[in-house]
């Protein structure tokens, strides 16, 4: 008869598998216990069964040859249902096997004792049996003894079990220590560096740092005993970026990752730009233990970009100087030749009729008109040459003081004397080394702009001043004045005062001037307040061979 499964066999299944034993090869400790099994109980087949979803398996076997058989003829599957041990005495006065393959032919069972094998968790996993080709009995000491050996068996297989997981551990253990170990040298020669604190206190002093690799301690200079225990904020200076700081600040605070560019200091206090990426770690259970940094050195990246920017600006500003250009080109050029084909148009159907005074007027408009014409195509070619950097400077032994009054002498009558200018001299002015040509544009320039922004009748100072290397020249008018917004872009091309009204001028004088000024290795400042006046101040080396 075939016996029925037990209630819990899906589970019984289950924790006989996990001692992982089906199958493998004879072992020396359940041998012994099989053969002192038959001992004691004086049979000549002694077995530790295992039974299996469909077949029983033989751990160890005295006096039998087979390792296995089907479960619906084993009798140890009747003896996992007992509590206890099953013995039947004689098998063909027991209806459950009287009709038993086993029995009816070989080995021709006849006796069959068996104890159930308990696994720590009490599923009964096979038997401890003993069989004869006999009927007999057995005494109390021998079903004793059974039992004891029974339990033996159970104790192996514990064993068994502990040692399986033990090495299941092991292998799990060695798996992760390697794993660790490449993470490990990922971090330590990572060409990023990476930096680790403590997860808290997020808040002031901030979390302490319980690492850094090698790539932190080049970027910085630090080494890692110089940085344990304190916190990043170490890197932090002057020109460490607020707002990316806040940024950090908010992220830690909700245990989120970031990623920021800021400006970082090393040990040397020199500065370096980095990007930031700040990441929180958990541990198993979900909870924060650390933050990880990876820091990237950009500042190459940085001074590219700054370059570009710089690049766009000035194409920027080159474009907005053609523009301004274009149109005080047509505009200056334009109100010149108007009046020329005017007085020439007047001149020719009305010059007959016109008095001679007439005429001599209209000519001196023409005239007028075309000095102003060559005046700015002067202006723009001089500007242009500057741009190109093709000024030429050609110094040579002068008299500063004496150029200064003939120059003064000469602006005087151009003016008609509607203004005075009142020169005056400091120091040793006699025998400098200048370019003469440059110095009459500049002046002239810087003359004739105080006599046509102050009112008639007005005086004009003029000032040198030469002292050790230097000749410091002053030109003080009492005119419109320049606001102070103007006078920041007052030199750049273009550029004129809001209140100049309808004073011509091209905006080109003064940048003019700035470059020659240069060019003499010279510098050019202006000091002015609208509706009090303007003072100009130029300072140029006049001693040496430059
Ligand atoms: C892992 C980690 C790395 C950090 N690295 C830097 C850094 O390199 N430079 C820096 O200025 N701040 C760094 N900080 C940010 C500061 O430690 C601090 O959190 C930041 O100054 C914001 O806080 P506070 O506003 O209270 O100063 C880092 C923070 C953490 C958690």
């Amino acid at each position: 008869m075939k016996a029925p499964l037990p209630d819990n066999e899906a589970q019984r299944l289950k924790a006989l598998c996990k001692y992982k034993i089906l199958d493998t090869a004879s072992e020396q400790a359940f041998d012994d216990i099989t053969r002192l099994a038959a001992q004691i109980c004086g049979t000549p087949i002694s077995l530790v069964s295992l039974i299996e979803a469909e077949r029983q398996w033989f751990k160890s076997k005295v006096g039998l040859e087979a390792t296995d058989t089907s479960r619906d003829i084993s009798f140890c599957a009747h003896a996992i249902l007992q509590p206890d041990i099953l013995i039947v005495s004689d098998t063909l006065a027991d209806k459950r096997f009287a009709t038993n393959p086993l029995v009816t032919s070989a080995p021709q069972i006849r006796f069959y004792a068996g104890v159930p094998l308990l696994s720590s968790e009490g599923y009964a996993l096979g038997t401890l049996c003993v069989i004869d080709y006999v009927p007999r009995k057995l005494s109390q000491e021998q079903v004793e003894g059974l039992r004891v050996l029974s339990r033996q068996v159970s104790a192996q297989f514990e064993l068994r079990r502990n040692l399986v997981n033990l090495v299941r551990a092991n292998e799990t253990l060695q798996k992760s220590e390697e794993r660790l170990r490449l993470l490990e040298s990922v971090v330590v020669n990572a060409n990023d560096a990476i930096l680790i604190t403590d997860a808290e206190p997020v808040d002031a002093p901030g979390p302490q740092i319980v690492y850094v690799n090698q790539a932190f301690t080049k970027m910085t200079g630090y080494s890692l005993e110089d940085v344990l225990g304190k916190t990043p904020r170490l890197l932090q200076g002057s020109k460490t970026d607020q707002d990316a700081l806040d940024k950090i600040r908010v992220a830690l605070k909700a245990w989120q990752p970031v990623r920021v560019e800021l400006i970082n200091y090393c040990k040397d206090g020199s500065e370096f730009w980095v990007e930031l990426n700040i990441t929180p770690v958990t541990d198993q259970k979900g909870w924060y233990t650390h933050w990880i940094s990876v820091q990237r050195d950009i500042t190459e990246r940085k001074q590219i970009e700054k370059k570009i920017l710089k690049a766009l600006a000035k194409e920027k500003e080159l474009g907005e100087l053609k523009s301004r250009f274009v149109s005080m080109v047509s505009h200056e050029f334009r109100t010149p030749l108007t009046t020329i084909l005017s007085s020439a148009e007047l001149l020719e159907y009305y010059g007959h009729k016109s008095s001679e005074q007439e005429k001599l007027g209209f000519f001196h408009q023409i005239r007028t008109a075309t000095q102003r014409m060559t005046q700015l195509l002067n202006d723009v070619l001089a500007i242009n040459k500057a741009e190109a950097g093709k000024l030429e400077f050609k110094p040579n032994y002068l008299d500063l003081e004496e150029f200064c009054c003939a120059l003064v002498e000469e602006m005087q009558i151009n003016s008609r004397n509607k203004h005075i200018i009142s020169f005056s001299s400091q120091g040793q002015c006699t025998d400098t080394y200048m370019d003469e040509k440059l110095l009459l544009h500049i002046f002239t320039n810087l003359l004739s702009n105080a006599i046509k922004y102050s009112p008639q009748g007005d005086t004009i100072y003029f000032e040198l001043d030469c002292r050790n290397e230097d000749a410091i020249f002053q030109v003080t008018d009492k005119g419109i004045g320049i606001s102070i917004e103007k006078q920041q872009r007052l030199f750049e091309p273009f550029h004129r005062g809001e209140n100049v009204g309808n004073i011509p001028g091209t905006g080109l004088g003064l940048s003019i001037v700035k470059r020659l000024v240069e060019s003499h290795k010279g510098s050019i400042t202006v000091a002015s307040q609208v509706g009090v006046g303007t003072t100009f101040t130029v300072r140029l080396p006049s001693k040496q061979q430059l």
